[in-house]
């Protein structure tokens, strides 16, 4: 009896083993990125502890689509329910002093996660796509330095700073909606 006992009790600690050693086999690629797949929106990456915390985009409008759409809407209409404001006027802004800054340093832009160069980009692909009617002839597109600067001067205040900007159009004879 105390043989029958003792069998099983090893048997199992082999299996055991084996069955260990069989997860532990593909965990030795760990480093290797799964399911790196081309879809049309650029690289998609399975999530890991390692992962990048950045989607890899290979468009300046994935960046838009993957970053900002969920808030502003594909067509950058915004939501009145969400009170996020309707960018298709956003060439509105270059007009008034302070407003080209405002641009880069709204929270839903600094707090992307994107880097200088991504979000110059980006912000010159909104004016130049979705505001194209509404940006000044004489503009000239943001670049990476331009945001780094941007991000040393912070907004304190969000709706406070864009009121002024509506103020200071509507002085200037220009036209900038209200926050929804
Ligand atoms: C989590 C939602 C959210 C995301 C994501 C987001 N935004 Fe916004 N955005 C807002 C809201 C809300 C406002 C209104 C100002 C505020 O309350 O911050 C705004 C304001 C803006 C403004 C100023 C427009 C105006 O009329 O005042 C710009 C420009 C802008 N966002 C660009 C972007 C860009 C570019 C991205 C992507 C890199 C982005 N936002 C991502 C929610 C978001």
């Amino acid at each position: 009896m105390r043989t029958g006992v003792r069998r099983p009790a090893f048997l199992s600690a082999a299996f055991a083993f084996a069955v260990v050693g069989s997860f532990m086999g593909p965990a030795t690629h760990a480093h290797e990125v799964h399911g790196n797949t081309a879809t049309t929106l650029g690289r998609q990456v399975v999530q890991r502890a390692n992962a990048p915390s950045i989607s890899p985009a290979h468009s300046t409008r994935a960046l838009y689509v993957l970053h900002c759409a969920g808030c502003h809407s594909l067509d950058g209409s915004g939501s009145a329910s969400a009170r996020v404001p309707d960018m298709r006027q956003l060439g509105q802004f270059l007009r008034v002093p302070g407003g080209r800054e405002f641009l880069l340093q709204v929270p839903g832009v600094m707090g992307s996660g994107l880097n200088d160069e991504q979000i110059a980009q980006v912000t010159n692909w909104v004016l130049s796509s979705i505001a194209s009617a509404s940006i000044p002839s004489q503009h000239r597109d943001f670049d990476a330095s331009e945001v780094s600067q941007a991000r040393r001067t912070p907004l304190v205040d969000v709706a406070a700073t864009r009121a002024v900007l509506v103020q200071r159009a509507q002085g200037l004879g220009l036209h900038i909606a209200q926050t929804p």
